[in-house]
């Protein structure tokens, strides 16, 4: 059955929902399932923005069929050739054999790679800036190299001012039934799936994310239609907000972050002491973790988030606890950045999990240590309490600064 959605006259959106999928990109948990967005404008000239993953290709391809009502399909612009988003596009083309891809020099590679069918003869190549026009709307085509990937563009209809943005101002999150993010309490319900996305998706290329934010800043854009999740046509400011926050690695909040691995309760049992002790100092935001509970992919997400963070590991097989370990080097291949730390060990016989830790958190760029690294020797003993007031003290000023 067809479930198309009208956005303007003649803007739809054409894509679907997938809640059965349990790990986007086959390792990031998504419970709240995700969107496939997809995006058809009927003008002079029929034009297809994107398509979607094969796991909604049926539902799409029925939207696809009823949205153009007997017309051929004239255009397919391929802002982002990741397979979420291309999967279609062989089957398109045989049912379409007219339609122009428009892609740039990079989308084209990436199509053959991808697939077999004769891209040449129906590809339409454009350059950073180019537009189309098919009528009425005249799409300008910006490339965002890395925001996502090399090839990606995005696309500024001038006739109603949407920016068609990629993966750019995307997120987890099936859609059930409101298309906008108006129409959702997204600060509430969708904000931390929005970040999660961002953040491990694309958090590594802040700098290219800054520079499509100043490219995207000339245009006068009146609605944001993402690859996944709701479209945006109020409080644009506040979600592109979020982008350059996230984007210049500037800490979303003011927060004491307390992330944690242990096998037998002693680093924990620990770190419960430390954050009773910024209570009392007067922190107010602080949150927990223990590594091994929580996928990395939210302990990514909440690092970019808070401004105050410490790391805390028992010494495993003279290494960094795994799951700590993990985090550790995520973070550092998401180019983290910009953070006040303290990293605690703890080991029966030869500590090594704190000198590593520290090692990595020093590679990133400014990170400002709050005290020295505490080392536990199998328990807290109450001469090391005065180590946690210490550094309870530093985090509150970080915090309350
Ligand atoms: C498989 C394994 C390997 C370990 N390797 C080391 C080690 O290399 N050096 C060390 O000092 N302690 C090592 N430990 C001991 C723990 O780091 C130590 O007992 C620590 O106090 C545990 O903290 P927890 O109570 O928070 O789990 C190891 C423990 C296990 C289970
Ligand atoms: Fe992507
Ligand atoms: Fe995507």
């Amino acid at each position: 059955m067809q479930n198309i959605r009208r956005i303007t006259d003649d803007v739809f959106y054409v894509g679907a929902s997938d809640r059965r999928l349990a790990l986007f990109e086959n390792v990031y948990p998504i419970e709240r399932g995700v969107s496939y967005n997809s995006y058809i404008v009927l003008d002079e000239k029929t034009v297809l923005l994107d398509t979607v993953d094969h796991s909604v290709s049926r539902e799409f391809l029925e939207n696809v069929e009823a949205a153009l009502a007997g017309r051929a399909l004239d255009y397919l612009v391929v802002n982002h050739m990741e397979p979420d988003h291309c999967s279609v596009i062989a089957e398109l083309v045989l049912r379409y054999p007219g339609v122009k891809i428009v892609g740039n020099q990079k989308t084209v590679q990436m199509i053959k790679q991808f697939y077999s069918f004769d891209v040449d003869s129906r590809a339409y190549i454009v350059k950073d800036g180019d537009t189309l026009s098919t009528g009425k709307h005249s799409f300008t085509f910006v490339f965002a190299p890395m925001v996502h990937w090399p090839e990606v563009m995005v696309a500024f209809d001038s006739a109603t001012g949407i920016l068609f943005s990629a993966d750019a101002f995307g997120t987890f999150g099936a859609l059930s039934g409101n298309l906008y993010a108006d129409e959702v309490e997204f600060e509430r319900e969708w904000l931390d799936d929005a970040r999660r996305y961002y953040i491990n998706i694309v958090g590594k290329y802040g700098v290219q994310v800054t520079n499509t934010l100043k490219k995207a800043a000339t245009l006068p854009i009146k609605m944001i239609c993402p690859l996944h999740g709701p479209i945006w046509r109020e409080n644009l400011g506040w979600f592109i907000g979020k982008y350059s926050t996230w984007a210049g690695y500037e800490p979303e909040e003011k927060g004491l972050l307390i992330v944690y691995s242990t096998i037998y309760g002693n680093t924990a049992n620990a770190m419960d002491k430390l954050a009773a002790l910024a209570a009392e100092k007067g922190v107010r935001n602080i949150h927990m973790y223990d590594a091994s509970k929580t996928d990395v992919s939210v302990l990514v997400s909440e690092c970019f988030r808070y401004s105050t963070i410490v790391f805390a590991s028992p010494t495993y097989n003279a290494e960094i606890f795994p799951k700590m370990s993990m985090l550790i080097t995520e973070l550092k291949e998401h180019a983290f950045q910009n953070r006040d730390v303290a990293v605690v060990e703890n080991g029966t016989w030869a500590l090594s999990a704190g000198k590593k830790i520290t090692e990595s958190l020093e590679g990133m760029k400014n990170m400002r240590f709050l005290v020295p690294t505490i080392s536990i020797k199998s328990s807290l003993k109450a001469d090391q309490e005065g180590l946690l007031e210490e550094l309870a003290a530093k985090a509150a000023e970080s915090v309350n600064a």
